[in-house]
């Protein structure tokens, strides 16, 4: 039996428009208090900066948004607060980031976050049919949450899966090829509690666990690891080059790089007519990059 649609405990659309998860929670008058989070998290944090060059514990920002939200469901201005002693930078700073990435939640995010892709070949094949069921089904809208704070839900962009398509995701897991019933059984067996095997990649786990992976940290379990990445959609185009036969053309490589000292990758470009472009040019400062210089004679700009 559907566990939606029985007019029971779960949400309806009469209910969409009062869920008590849908205000934004990055209030920046709120100070947010960096000490709701443990030693432990303390320890992790730390570790995340050790991954990065001494003096640049700020490029460990985006794995610490991660780790705020596998302690919380999200960024909490708690979260930004924390960020911003951790790291050493200011709260807008941090702010600037989180509203910046889709990935980093603002709102209260169920043990389940469903992304249906509508970008242009999934919404082709049925995506907007697909999100408008999700949305029917579970009584809320678009990045919105169920008030058991079981299920949220968004539309997503392209998730580079479109030899699948139309794709749905539940915590970043692929499953592939829906329809609007087999997406409403999929909801049905996780409100039942189970967790159904996505149809590449890891097992289910709870958005703060993907969160905590996400952040750098991996699952004890054994079975996590060794999930299968691609499907045959995906190696289509490689398993028939291998049936035919074919190989990768190779370009010659000009030997006189050796005598001139000139890198062998840069004579192969231009002994096949392709010079070096711009994006090879190398940009060890901000004053080599070709975006900050000034033309002669213009005045460059404060
Ligand atoms: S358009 Fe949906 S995965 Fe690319």
């Amino acid at each position: 039996m559907s566990t939606f649609g029985t007019g029971g405990a779960l949400p309806t659309n009469a209910d969409a428009g009062r869920s008590s998860f849908r205000t934004s929670v990055i209030n920046l008058d709120r100070p947010g208090d960096p000490n709701v989070f443990s030693e432990q998290v303390r320890r992790d944090a730390a570790n995340l900066i050790a991954r990065y060059p001494e003096g640049q514990a700020r490029s460990a920002l985006l794995p610490m948004l991660h780790l705020v939200q596998s302690e919380q469901g999200y960024v909490t201005s708690d979260g930004i607060a924390f960020c911003s002693d951790v790291l050493g930078l200011t709260k807008a700073q941090v702010s600037a980031v989180v509203t910046f990435y889709t990935m980093y939640k603002r709102t209260p995010t169920g043990e389940y976050l469903v992304s249906v892709c509508t970008n242009t070949l999934c919404a082709l094949l049925g995506g907007d049919e697909i999100f408008a069921a999700v949305s029917e089904t579970l009584g809320v809208g678009n990045n919105e949450t169920t008030d058991d704070g079981r299920f949220t839900i968004e539309r997503a962009e392209c998730i580079a899966a479109c030899d699948y398509a139309p794709v749905v995701t539940v915590n970043y897991e692929f499953f592939d090829n829906q329809t609007v019933e087999s997406v409403n059984q999929l909801l049905d067996r996780l409100a039942d509690g189970e967790r159904p095997l996505p149809t590449r990649g890891a097992p289910l786990c709870s958005f703060k666990q993907a969160e905590r992976q996400i952040a750098g940290f991996f699952a004890p379990e054994d079975y996590a690891l060794e999930a299968a990445a691609t499907g045959p959609s995906t190696e289509a185009g490689v398993t028939l080059a291998v049936q035919r036969g074919d190989t990768a053309p190779s370009y010659a490589v000009d030997d006189s790089s050796a005598r001139t000292g000139e890198d062998a990758e840069t004579a192969a470009r231009t002994t096949a007519g392709q010079g070096p472009s711009q994006n090879d040019a190398p940009m060890e400062t901000a004053e080599s990059d070709t975006a900050n210089t000034t033309e002669p004679g213009a005045e460059k700009e404060d």
